[in-house]
């Protein structure tokens, strides 16, 4: 069901941890599924230099942490906040649409990572935490 790709991200997931002085922090929960997410980027000359993630989830949540993250270093600013919620399923050669949610902490994680760090920058109060709501999983437990 999951895809040699999820699988590898899973098992192998690529920068795992945190960056001490981040230059910006998003986390995002899934109130849900109680799945937390965190990433941490390093900004240099409008670049993203570093980033890393910790994630407290499910396998996919892990590979799709894992995933959004190499999509995100190397990129400017600018190109990173157009990744997709989509372009982070696809990478993974796809989800089970019972897990497409997952892919939405990823790519909502880095975006709140990149606002905090624009938030800083132009000294304007900075984004609160994020609690992302999947229906999926509202609808398969009748919330
Ligand atoms: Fe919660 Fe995957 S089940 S993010």
């Amino acid at each position: 069901m999951y895809s040699a790709k999820v699988m590898d991200h899973f098992k192998n997931p690529r920068n795992v941890g945190e960056i001490p002085d981040a230059d910006g922090i998003g986390t995002v929960g899934n109130p849900t599924c109680g799945d937390l997410m965190s990433i941490y980027i390093k900004v240099r000359d409008g670049r993203i230099e570093d980033v890393k993630f910790k994630t407290f989830g499910c396998a996919a949540a892990i590979a799709t942490s894992s995933m959004v993250t190499e999509l995100a270093k190397g990129k400017t600013i600018e190109e990173a906040l157009k990744i997709t919620r989509n372009d982070v399923a696809s990478e993974l050669q796809g989800l089970p649409p019972i897990k497409m949610h997952c892919s939405n902490l990823a790519a909502d994680a880095l975006k709140a990572a990149i606002e905090d760090y624009l938030a800083r920058k132009n000294g304007t109060p900075r984004p609160a935490r994020v609690d992302h709501s999947c229906h999926i999983e509202h609808e398969a437990h009748e919330f």
